[in-house]
């Protein structure tokens, strides 16, 4: 045994555990739940489940797989093609996943991923029969230190009957006190959660389970995937532009300051940009309260405007992943990473004020989003935190730009296919076009203002139509039913949903 394996592994009886990624994988049998560690991309397990694969092509089985979030290095696309998923939860965000999802064959449960832990707490779902962890290192009492992510490890580790750990030598043993592992008591008497600030370390710095769970420990050496969000674009500038001029006008109605208040950003192209845009204005202090850190949390910090983030994990570029983690002294007393029910807890959101900024695929002239399903029917990637984060924001912002597929789709529609974020969730609306600010208004009051503010001049005369037609047959929220979706129907027909 090297000396680098002994400072990997500090429990001495567990080196004994160190087994190849195939012999780890054989241990998990067909029909089993298996919670496994990774969160968009970042913290993933990364060997045993492609022996897991691997292994499917001459031993057929399915499982239950449960991550935080989305995984890397194609694991969900393995696992596909090797008919290893019966059922997938509580997100993802791979092609060949969508497609077996969209074709029925794997089972997705589309969860906010706040819950999934207080499912399999209260044995709504589960148990769990192995538990797959990327660590850092195990301590000398036996406790996993996580690495890039947290996401759901804790708990998927406490709760699972075996722990598999993949020590990942690629990982910096400096990731060890990033974390902060806090685990909510049993409810109906759960004490409040005691986090009153973004900095706030409540928990511990590890994962603490009995040694003997520990079934298997394999040794990888391989980085997270990188991420693959795009550079920001005049379009993405623009939906930047219009958030900080509104909230330049908060703080001058003295509704905020110009630390803001604690700062969200979801996942992908539009939030990473957005969230990077706000360098430009006045704004300083910052703070994130977030789920994932993409570049741009990074780029706030050099920039000397963020002061601290807090999330569940950190998914980088190649570059910036080089740039943070070869000086990760430099940010490490700025960061926490927490378990995802923490970073997304409605409690703490509510307490913190949290400004959530998620993008929407399309929204509604009433201000209803939909973040997952494109044509009310094929799923997109999931929900992810966006819920937790809107229904409990001080200010729920979703951002999206204008138009999609070169203009053959409108994101702001009569009526949305689908909704995730009801109208009663939703503040602020804002696309390159410009921004409504939906509070206090009527539907009738918010559909005008979208209307105006946010819908793509191609589109606004063919919207502007159908409201004025809507208001005229009456109701609270007029709409013409036998029209609502014609947008929708009239793109698959036609490949445009202009008319
Ligand atoms: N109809 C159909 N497709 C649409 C669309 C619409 N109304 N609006 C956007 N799209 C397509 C884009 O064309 C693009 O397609 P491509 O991948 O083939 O190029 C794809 O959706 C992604 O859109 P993009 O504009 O690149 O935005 P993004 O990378 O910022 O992702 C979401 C947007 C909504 C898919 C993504 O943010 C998401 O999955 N959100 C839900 C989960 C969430 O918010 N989590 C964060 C909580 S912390």
């Amino acid at each position: 045994m090297n000396t680098d394996l002994s400072a990997r592994i500090r429990h001495p009886a567990l080196l004994d555990r160190v087994t190849t990624p195939a012999a780890a994988a054989a241990l998990i049998k067909d029909g089993m739940v298996v919670g496994m560690s990774g969160f968009t991309k970042a913290g993933d397990a990364k060997a045993v489940p492609v022996a897991m694969a691997e292994r499917a092509a001459t031993d057929p089985f399915r499982i239950t797989l449960i991550t935080g979030a989305s995984l890397g290095h194609d694991i969900d696309r393995m696992l596909t093609e090797a008919h290893v998923l019966a059922r997938r939860m509580p997100f993802q965000a791979d092609p060949t996943l969508r497609k077996a999802i969209n074709r029925g064959e794997v089972m997705f449960i589309d969860q906010h991923l706040s819950e999934t832990v207080e499912h399999l707490r209260s044995r709504q779902l589960g148990p769990i029969d192995y538990a797959i962890i990327e660590a850092a290192a195990i301590t000398e009492d036996g406790g996993i230190i996580p690495t890039t992510s947290i996401g759901n490890s804790a708990s998927f580790a406490i709760l699972a009957q075996k722990v598999i750990v993949e020590i990942n030598l690629s990982q910096p043993l400096g990731l060890d006190g990033l974390h902060d592992i806090y685990i909510p008591s049993k409810r109906p008497t759960r004490a409040p959660i005691p986090l009153m600030a973004c900095d706030s370390r409540v928990g511990t710095r590890y994962v603490q389970i009995p040694p003997e769970k520990i079934a298997a420990i394999v040794i990888t050496n391989e980085i997270d995937s990188a991420s693959t969000i795009l550079p920001a674009d005049g379009e993405t500038d623009a939906i930047a532009h219009h958030l900080i001029a509104f909230l330049e006008s908060e703080v001058a109605q003295g509704r905020l300051n110009l630390t803001l208040q604690p700062l969200q950003a979801g996942i992908g192209t539009i939030a990473n940009s957005v969230l990077r845009g706000l360098a430009d204005g006045p704004f300083h202090h910052l703070r994130l309260y977030s789920e994932v850190l993409q570049d741009s949390a990074f780029d706030l910090f050099d920039a000397g405007k963020l002061t601290f983030a807090s999330a569940s994990s950190i998914t980088l570029s190649a570059p910036c992943a080089e740039r943070v983690f070869g000086n990760f002294e430099r940010y490490k007393d700025k960061l926490v990473l927490r378990p995802q029910e923490i970073s997304n807890h409605p409690e703490i959101i509510r307490r913190l004020g949290i400004i959530g900024i998620n993008t929407a695929l399309e929204f509604d002239i009433y201000g209803n989003v939909n973040s997952t399903h494109v044509d009310g029917t094929m799923m997109m990637n999931g929900i992810g935190g966006s819920g937790d984060f809107a229904r409990n924001a001080s200010l729920s912002i979703f951002v999206t730009k204008s138009l999609a597929k070169d203009g053959a789709i409108s994101s702001v529609v009569p009526m949305v296919s689908h909704v995730d974020h009801t109208e009663h969730d939703v503040d602020i609306l804002v696309t390159e076009v410009g921004l409504a600010d939906l509070r206090e208004l009527a539907p009738r009051e918010r559909a005008r203002l979208i209307i105006d503010n946010c819908v793509h001049p191609s589109y606004r005369a063919q919207l502007d139509d159908y409201f004025t037609r809507a208001c005229a047959r009456g109701g609270h929220t007029p709409h013409l039913l036998e029209e609502a979706f014609s947008w929708h129907i009239r793109r698959k027909a036609t490949g445009s949903m202009r008319v």
